[in-house]
């Protein structure tokens, strides 16, 4: 229980780096919440124009996730490694640094999935890229992503992933309250574009 606690807060601490933000100040473009969508994540540093700040931001961001998960999987075992994953989605999108307010957990959540199963990361990753190529809108793919993570798990008969898997999507379509709204009246827009 005490290690599951500890698990939890460093994972927690690791997820709460806001690297779209970080990366974007350091480069001088200003507050990545008051550019596109508001979002710290890739999709929306993407949005500023600068393609090598959005790859490292998705790069971060995933890192961050499975670092968490091996990381307390590694000093306490998987069952603290899971806790921990799920403390950097928790990290990512309450940071205390940012008042509570953070991302949407999209790469955070893959990097979780990828330190847990390689394959569940690798097909949760395959859906979006398919998804992401179809209709262009990141929070079309990442929604699709986060549905087939869940089957993904099961059909490769691991019930506990499969469960995993869903709490992690239950937040990450929390998140997307907003983006929900807008595919819904039509104006969410494609990757790459403003607005
Ligand atoms: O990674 C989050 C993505 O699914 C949506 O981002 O900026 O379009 O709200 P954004």
């Amino acid at each position: 229980f005490l290690t599951s606690g500890f698990a939890l807060a460093l994972g927690y601490l690791l997820g709460s780096v806001p690297w779209g933000l970080v990366l974007t100040r350091a480069a001088g473009l200003g507050d990545i919440r008051a550019i596109g969508s508001g979002n710290i994540g890739a999709t929306n540093v993407l949005r500023t124009g600068n393609k090598p700040l959005a790859a490292a931001t998705l790069a971060l961001d995933i890192g961050k996730g499975a670092l968490a998960l091996w990381l307390a999987g590694y000093l306490w075992g998987e069952t603290p490694g899971l806790v921990a994953g799920f403390g950097a989605m928790l990290g990512h999108a309450f940071p205390v640094w940012l008042g509570f307010k953070g991302g949407k957990g999209v790469a955070t959540g893959g990097g979780v999935l990828l330190a847990a199963a390689w394959w569940l990361g690798l097909g949760a990753a395959l859906v979006w890229l398919a998804v992401a190529a179809l209709t262009r809108i990141s929070s079309a793919a990442a929604m699709a992503a986060c549905a087939a993570a869940p089957i993904i798990a099961l059909f490769a008969g691991r019930t506990d992933l499969a469960l995993f898997s869903a709490g992690i999507a239950a937040l990450v379509v929390y998140r997307h309250k907003g983006n929900i709204q807008r595919l819904l009246a039509g104006t969410e827009p494609r990757i790459g574009r403003k607005g």
